[in-house]
């Protein structure tokens, strides 16, 4: 079996719910698992936030998962038009894996979720890429042939899936929304499967 870690931090659900499509996209390609992961909270202070093990939803990851995955699926809010400071924690806390090499030549893609419409997408996609760069994974993004990357009038862009959760987060995916998460997981997967 092909594991792929679909790696994510989601403090209201709206990135967890493109994380679920992209993990159903991974599991439509024959002999491909994908294994859904989040990070706790950080704080300034030393006080815990969270519970050990989290309450409801994923496993916290562990950074054997980063060694033992094929491919990876990152996931994380826009916070000012960048990723949110848990997953980045969690980025932080890698440099055994870059020294070893864990990550090198393994394929990953990038998901994430906004407020707004036009409050960042892609510059979270992008800035998410960089630190899988210096760990020498191989990038995925989504070909303009999902014919949804023309018509889709909220999340959905060729650096990535992302959904419009709206002020509030109450907006559900779109189908575009669905159909690009999905077609990503997929692309990563398949991927996957041809560089094993
Ligand atoms: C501190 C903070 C900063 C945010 N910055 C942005 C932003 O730059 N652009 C945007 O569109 N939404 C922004 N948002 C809204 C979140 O990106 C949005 O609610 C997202 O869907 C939350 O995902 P989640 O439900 O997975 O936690 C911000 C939210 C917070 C709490």
């Amino acid at each position: 079996m092909i594991d792929i870690l679909v790696l994510y931090y989601s403090r209201d659900g709206a990135t967890r719910r493109i994380a679920e499509q992209i993990a159903a996209g991974v599991e439509s390609v024959e002999g491909v698992t994908a294994r859904l992961r989040t990070v706790p909270p950080v704080t300034s202070v030393t006080t815990a936030l969270a519970p050990e093990i989290p309450l409801e939803g994923p496993p916290y990851a562990e950074l054997a998962d980063l060694s033992q995955c094929m491919g990876l699926a990152l996931g994380s809010p826009t916070r000012f038009g960048n990723m949110a400071a848990p997953l980045k924690h969690f980025l932080d806390g890698t440099g055994s894996q870059w020294l070893s090499g864990a990550l090198i030549g393994k394929p990953a893609c990038v998901f994430t979720s906004t407020g707004s419409l036009h409050g960042g997408q892609e510059s979270t996609l992008l800035s998410m890429m960089l630190p899988l760069l210096h760990h020498g994974m191989l990038l995925v993004g989504l070909p303009y042939s999902e014919a949804e990357l023309m018509t889709t009038s909220g999340g959905g862009t060729p650096y990535g899936a992302s959904h419009h959760a709206g002020g509030d987060g109450s907006l559900a995916l779109s189908d575009a929304e669905r159909k690009l998460a999905r077609a990503l997981g997929k692309r990563l997967a398949e991927s996957a499967k041809r560089l094993a």
